[in-house]
């Protein structure tokens, strides 16, 4: 029998932005789409245009990148949302519109105090519209999995009937059971009589740890679109994990016979990219990208796994983008040998780009004697230490601290042109050079996130800070990298500052540029 394709719509840069404290900026969100269209998703959803400027700028930046997948950007059932949504897809090759508004009696009373009939010529009015910017759009009936069935069936009929191309049926509060969820799109299929012109789409979300098996049952059921995010972030407990969903495809082909196009030994890559951009770890346990995925703990599965990696593994590592072989340079490698390395880990640098790292490279290797490719992508990361002029350049910082002895740090720093040595005690090393940090401008900053990760194995393993800051409801992500944990977290704090102050300037000049009526728009309403 022929295999199907499954589409694969990545909302990592929607609803993964609407996890709880996980604001990318543009130049991120650009990154993470570049990766996408390389791994082939067929669809990115890039943004919700009418929610922010950065929203805006972000799917059409996306938009003129993007070679491979349909960029999507999303809109509500307001002329507004559906304009704003086309204008930003303008340069965009294959642009879809994705519209939606609830449809399960809960949401219509409380949330949009719209009656069944309204709610019905709301679908009909937005469809049309969208229909003017783009021949695809896909149509959302918020809450589906609450929504009573026989309007569900209507709403889907006037929606295919309006134009849509795409239905997706989301699990908006991850309230459904697999068994359940297929059931539904089996009884869509059967009660909706238009249903053969468009392409079930599904959407779930993972309260209840079930985002990926609800979507599998889908696909079972007839679903030929699985919405989902690296790593599986999104709102509250995530989406459904596009890694996940991917390798169960490939892994289970003999149960599943559906294909899907991703380049699966991208995974890897993409989702320390979105760990690193977004400041959430990934769990180590987490299937398919967690640190533990592939590691082999019992003296009976390493023996298991040294006569034949069948007898424990079902996905071999290198499949999804991890390295098997785990020392990778050394202190004595050359220029030529680093630069091919970074070519196979998919990195086209300019040679000036490579000169730099190569220098950052042994720089590191003088002071650590294993490199491994996370070594690698943490120092082409770096953001704490970019090589374009900032407003706070780290020069060197001395930390004392003990059990017996209050922490101090002393830090010299470089603002703009001026040299200044920053003094401060404070409750532990961190404390210490944060308070000392956050001196050097005049406003109340909160330190909202404060994560360590280590890259590799061993004591000697590089250090990746993230820190989150706030500053009168500006907040910015900030990262640095170094064998120092303390090093680390200055050069992210630093790296946080230099972005906060790019954000403010341009939060000024943007005012009234798109944005002329002036309309406030909460970014979470959905
Ligand atoms: O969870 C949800 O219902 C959504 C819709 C906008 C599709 O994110
Ligand atoms: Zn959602």
């Amino acid at each position: 029998m022929k295999k199907e394709k499954v589409t694969i719509f990545d909302t990592t840069l929607r609803d993964g932005e609407q996890s709880a404290g996980a604001s990318m900026s543009v130049e991120d969100k650009v990154s993470i789409a570049s990766k996408l269209d390389d791994m082939k998703v067929d669809v990115i959803e890039a943004g919700f245009p009418f929610a922010s400027k950065g929203d805006f700028e972000a799917v059409e930046k996306i938009s003129r990148i993007a070679n491979y997948s349909t960029i999507c950007g999303l809109a509500r059932a307001q002329d507004k949302d559906i304009e704003f949504a086309g204008k930003a897809l303008l340069k965009a090759k294959r642009k879809r519109i994705h519209t939606f508004i609830s449809t399960s009696d809960l949401h219509m009373k409380y949330k949009l105090n719209m009656q069944r009939n309204e709610v019905i010529e709301a679908i009909k009015k937005s469809i049309t519209i969208a229909k003017k910017f783009t021949d695809d759009v896909e149509w959302s009936p918020e809450d589906a999995s609450r929504t009573e069935k026989d309007f569900l069936y209507k709403t889907i009929e006037i929606a295919i009937n309006s134009g849509a191309n795409t239905i997706n049926i989301p699990d908006t509060v991850g309230y459904a059971i697999p068994f359940e969820f297929g059931e539904l799109i089996k009884s869509i299929r059967n009660n909706v009589s238009n249903i053969d012109k468009a392409i079930i789409s599904v959407h779930c979300h993972n309260d209840l740890g079930l985002a990926v098996s609800n979507s599998i049952s889908a696909i079972i059921n007839g679903a030929r679109q699985v919405e989902c995010t690296i790593n599986g972030i999104g709102e509250r407990a995530g989406n459904a994990a596009l890694e996940e969903i991917v390798m169960c495809l490939k892994t289970r082909k003999d149960k599943l016979n559906y294909f899907t196009n991703i380049d699966a030994s991208k995974i890897a890559t993409i989702s320390h990219l979105v760990s690193t951009i977004t400041g959430f770890n990934v769990q180590p346990n987490k299937a398919i990208v967690g640190k533990n995925a592939f590691a082999h703990e019992s003296g009976i599965h390493q023996d298991g796994m040294l006569k034949n990696a069948n007898t424990y593994e079902i996905i071999t590592p290198e499949s999804v983008g991890f390295s098997s072989s785990e020392l990778i340079l050394g202190k004595h490698s050359g220029r030529h040998a680093f630069k091919v390395k970074l070519n196979d880990l998919g990195f086209e640098f300019t040679d000036k780009k490579i000169n730099q790292l190569f220098k950052k490279f042994k720089d590191l290797a003088d002071r650590k004697k294993q490199i491994y490719e996370e070594d690698l992508l943490a120092l082409i990361d770096d953001k704490g230490s970019s090589s374009k002029k900032e407003y706070l350049e780290l020069m060197d910082i001395s930390i004392s601290c003990g059990s017996s002895k209050k922490a101090s740090a002393k830090i010299k720093i470089k603002i703009l042109d001026k040299i200044k040595i920053l003094k401060k005690d404070g409750n532990g090393p961190i404390d210490a050079i944060f308070s000392a940090l956050k001196n050097v401008i005049p406003n109340k900053i909160n330190l909202l996130v404060y994560q360590v990760n280590a890259i590799t194995k061993g004591t000697d393993a590089i250090a990746e800070v993230s820190v989150r800051i706030e500053e009168e409801s500006i907040t910015v992500l900030g990262q640095g990298s170094d064998l120092d944990t303390l090093v680390a977290s200055a050069k992210a704090y630093i790296n946080a500052i230099n972005k906060l102050i790019v954000k403010r300037d341009k939060l000024k000049d943007a005012k009234n540029k798109i944005f002329e009526s002036n309309e406030k728009i909460d970014k979470h309403v959905i």
